[in-house]
């Protein structure tokens, strides 16, 4: 029977609501800042820097903030999957680092897009901030509440990190990454699995504004980043390969059935440890740490969109997103690649067109550019 949902839309009990990823997009910040200048910051090496994380430079906001690089992010998902802001119905934002506490950054996101019918918020899980925007979008969207969403990851970390402790403040990066969700007709999530110990809140913490009011003052803590990175390591090895077998075995597929795992870009020493202990070969896990350092909730879309520019995501591939961090927070997703136009190349005016002037003057998109370089499609608009 047909469950009516009063605001309007409907749902088959029992129909499976597939959803698959129909456009991604990602925003850095300009600045980039190698390791050579970080050297010039805090006592540290190029060489220290590279052999313990893998991190060779890092794009750091010099202006541009977690709501600007969202909405860049988000305009260029909506342009890869050719749809229009106003189509949008549900935003959400996964940060930590927003730059106000109210309104959320997604709302002005929403306002900045013209997305006028969707509903907004944030949510805040840090470095698995991502994936789990991702479940609960899919949530929705399989629950029929929605019919697509754009989920972003956004986040400005520079203000927060401590600039004096060459611990943390060479590790991380800003930027951000989108991507639009929409109900499908085939299944696109395979498995799922999200976890939170907040036993263990302490290896990872910031602290907020401290309690001031005509009744109270209590003391500062610390606003700035603070981190046990050994108990990450730690916690990360253990914990990010059973999460991933345990939506592999949702999905009902073994390690060797996915075609590349695309893992919060923490530091190369983790990933290959979680490589080593799956015992896969290094090249299924791409990273881009070496370029934007640890983005937190921006990591995994940020790899995402670059791999699908890079036209390294084939239809029918088979993907792993897992991502890890402070809370503690830690998850995976299976997902089958649905998209079949993966590559957006660089955007022009089109100046003539065989057939006509249908194309002409139009900016044009192109799409599915193989290895051959052969353009198979275009789209214009
Ligand atoms: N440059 C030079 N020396 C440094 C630096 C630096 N940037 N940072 C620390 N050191 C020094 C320390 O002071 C220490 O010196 P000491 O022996 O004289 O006291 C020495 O290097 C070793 O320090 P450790 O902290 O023990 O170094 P470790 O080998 O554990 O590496 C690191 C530190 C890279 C942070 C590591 O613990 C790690 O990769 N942890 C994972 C945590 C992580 O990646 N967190 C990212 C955020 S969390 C997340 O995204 C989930």
């Amino acid at each position: 029977y047909t469950l009516e949902i009063p605001w309007g839309q409907s749902a088959e009990k029992g129909e499976s609501m597939a959803v698959k990823i129909i456009g991604t997009g990602s925003a850095l910040p300009k600045k980039v800042v190698s390791n050579e200048e970080m050297a010039g910051l805090v006592e540290t090496s190029d060489q220290w820097i590279r052999e313990r994380t893998g991190i060779g430079s890092r794009h750091i906001s010099t202006g541009e903030t977690v709501v600007s690089l969202a909405v860049e992010a988000c305009e260029k998902a909506l342009a890869h999957g050719d749809r229009k802001a106003s189509e949008v119905q549900l935003i959400l934002v996964a940060t930590c680092t927003p730059e106000k506490g109210i309104p959320c950054a997604a709302c002005q996101v929403q306002s900045l897009l013209g997305a006028a019918e969707a509903v907004a918020f944030d949510l805040n899980a840090a470095c698995a901030g991502f994936l789990f925007a991702l479940h609960t979008a899919h949530a929705y969207i399989e629950a029929g509440i929605y019919d697509n969403a754009l989920v972003v990851g956004s986040e400005v970390l520079s203000k927060v990190v401590d600039w004096t402790d060459r611990g943390t403040c060479v590790l991380f990066g800003d930027g951000a990454g989108a991507v639009l969700l929409e109900r499908s007709g085939q299944p696109g999530i395979l498995g799922f699995v999200q976890h939170s110990d907040g036993t263990k809140g302490g290896v990872l913490q910031c602290d907020g504004r401290k309690l001031e009011n005509p009744f109270v003052s209590l003391p500062v803590g610390n606003p700035f980043l603070s981190m046990d990175g050994r108990e990450v390591f730690a916690f990360a090895l253990r914990q990010v390969p059973a999460c991933i077998w345990e939506a592999l075995s949702q999905a009902k597929l073994s390690p060797e059935d996915v075609d590349l795992y695309v893992l919060h870009q923490a530091n190369r020493r983790i990933i290959e440890g979680i490589a080593g202990r799956m015992n896969l070969e290094a090249a299924r896990f791409p990273m881009n740490l070496e370029r934007t350092g640890n983005m937190s909730s921006a990591s995994i879309p940020v790899l995402l969109d670059e791999l699908v520019r890079e036209g390294r995501l084939q239809e029918g591939m088979t993907l792993v997103l897992s991502g890890f961090g402070a809370g503690l927070t830690y998850g995976a997703c299976v997902l089958k690649w649905q998209r079949s136009l993966d590559f957006s190349g660089e955007i022009g005016i089109v100046k003539e067109s065989v057939r006509g002037d249908r194309g002409a003057g139009k900016k044009v998109q192109a799409a599915g550019w193989g290895g051959t370089g052969i353009i198979l499609s275009m789209r214009c608009w």
